[in-house]
């Protein structure tokens, strides 16, 4: 099957044949050497379309992301490895959750971010935001050496000086094709600016590198260590965070991760283990608190634009058996099951849209694109611009009433988060 029968193939299955165009010629430029990548779309629209999306609601920039920036950032992209992708401001709404949190007790903690990514910007925005609180990052691909070049990419480099893994300054998909284009090549780039920077140091400015780079951010209360869940003894914590990693694995390591949890834990102490995007936004998951020695689930949880996200992370899944996926598309399934409340929704995110130009609905009806003038780096603040509007007008509420007339046990958790409890 071509690329042109595999698109036409997902839009009859799962869309009864109504994709946009413009949808389907973003999604034509999947890469045809990457198996890998297919697989995984055809798996984001069985999730879609399990909630009870309709083509509508699938906007061109999904087609453009999905099309042409899921197989950079796909393990399949590097040698089967996690990408330690992260973005600042990440989890600006987990820390507040775990601080307002009710559940925990009050006072000093020890915490663990496992599978911190590099560089480690959430941790350090997580130890600033409770700064008496002793933090630990750990994670496998903590690299040896950190190099910029003079547009402020960067790369990690292994002990061996190969390259492990790079991004552009601006995570754009412009920024990343130029950069993955030819990957061999742009790697090959960075080992070369190595060499040259071993026997040239700069002390200012880019190009720039630094040798063994995570010692930089280490603080009396700030420490990292290279490592992996199950890897090492880390101790007993107050509190785990584990964001964006579970989603690489299949259901068994999730398994074992929650049992490595608990032995890494004192009584009482919070385990949150998730996703979500840039600005906090398109977040999910699930709250556990150690009671007897093990892990007793208290709520799953997950923010009101999942119904409708801008980014993707909603679908993402390595695998088919992702236990977060099942529980967050059965809720939007149910959500979107009720007329009276996406009536609502749509009335009012629709407007949302059109005032931020971010894929607001064409002449036809489908998401659209975004404005050009908005630049990158502005995109997910007004997308969580759009969220905190969406909580603010009381959706997050009426959310939580469709769920409890169905029989569960719904709240608005104390981020404005949908939270089910089990
Ligand atoms: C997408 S990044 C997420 C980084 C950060 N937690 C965030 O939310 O932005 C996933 C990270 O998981 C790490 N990872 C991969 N395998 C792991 C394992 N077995 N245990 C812990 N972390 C792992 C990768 O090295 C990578 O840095």
């Amino acid at each position: 099957m071509n690329t042109k029968e595999f698109v036409e193939d997902l839009n009859s299955r799962f869309f009864n044949g109504e994709l946009s165009l413009q949808f389907k010629e973003k999604l034509s430029h999947l890469p045809v050497d990457r198996p890998d990548v297919f697989v995984f779309v055809e798996r984001m629209f069985g999730f879609m379309h399990s909630s009870g999306m309709p083509a509508k609601d699938v906007s061109v920039v999904h087609g453009e992301i999905l099309g042409s920036l899921l197989a950079r950032i796909l393990p399949g992209a590097w040698e089967g490895r996690v990408p330690p992708i992260t973005v600042q401001g990440r989890h600006a709404i987990i820390d507040r959750y775990i601080k307002t949190n009710p559940w925990i007790t009050p006072g000093n903690k020890s915490m663990l971010d496992i599978g911190c990514g590099f560089p480690p910007y959430t941790t350090i925005e997580t130890a600033n935001y409770f700064p008496e609180w002793s933090i630990t990052g750990v994670d496998p691909s903590l690299p040896v050496y950190l190099i910029y070049d003079a547009e402020e990419n960067y790369a990690t480099l292994d002990e061996n000086k190969s390259t492990v893994y790079f991004q552009p300054a601006i995570p754009s998909i412009e920024n990343w094709n130029a950069l993955l284009n030819d990957s061999a090549a742009t790697k090959n780039r960075f080992e070369n600016l190595l060499e040259e920077l071993l026997v040239k140091p700069t002390n200012k400015g880019y190009p720039r590198l630094e040798i063994d780079p995570i010692k930089k951010y280490e603080t009396d209360r700030l420490s990292f260590k290279k490592g992996g869940i199950g890897q090492m003894d880390i101790g007993s914590k107050d509190v785990i965070r584990c964001f964006n990693v579970l989603f690489y694995f299949k259901d068994d390591f999730y398994e074992n991760a929650l049992e490595w949890f608990a032995e890494s834990t004192n009584e009482g102490a919070l385990v949150l283990i998730g996703a979500n995007w840039a600005e906090s936004t398109e977040c999910y998951y699930n709250v556990y608190q150690k009671s007897d020695d093990h892990l007793e689930t208290k709520e799953f949880a997950f923010s009101l634009d999942s119904i409708c996200p801008i980014g993707i992370v909603t679908w993402y899944a390595n695998h088919g058996d992702d236990r977060h996926k099942a529980e967050l598309i059965k809720y939007i399934g149910m959500l979107r099951k009720d007329h009276s409340f996406m009536d609502a929704f749509y009335g009012f995110h629709d407007a949302q849209r059109n005032k931020y130009g971010i894929c607001p609905r064409d002449d036809q009806g489908y998401y659209g694109v975004i404005d050009p003038s908005i630049q990158p780096q502005d995109l997910w603040v007004f997308t969580r611009k759009m969220l905190d509007e969406l909580n603010d007008a009381g959706l997050n509420q009426k959310a939580v009433d469709v769920l409890n007339n169905t029989g569960l046990k719904a709240r608005v958790n104390e981020v404005g988060h949908i939270a089910i409890a089990p």
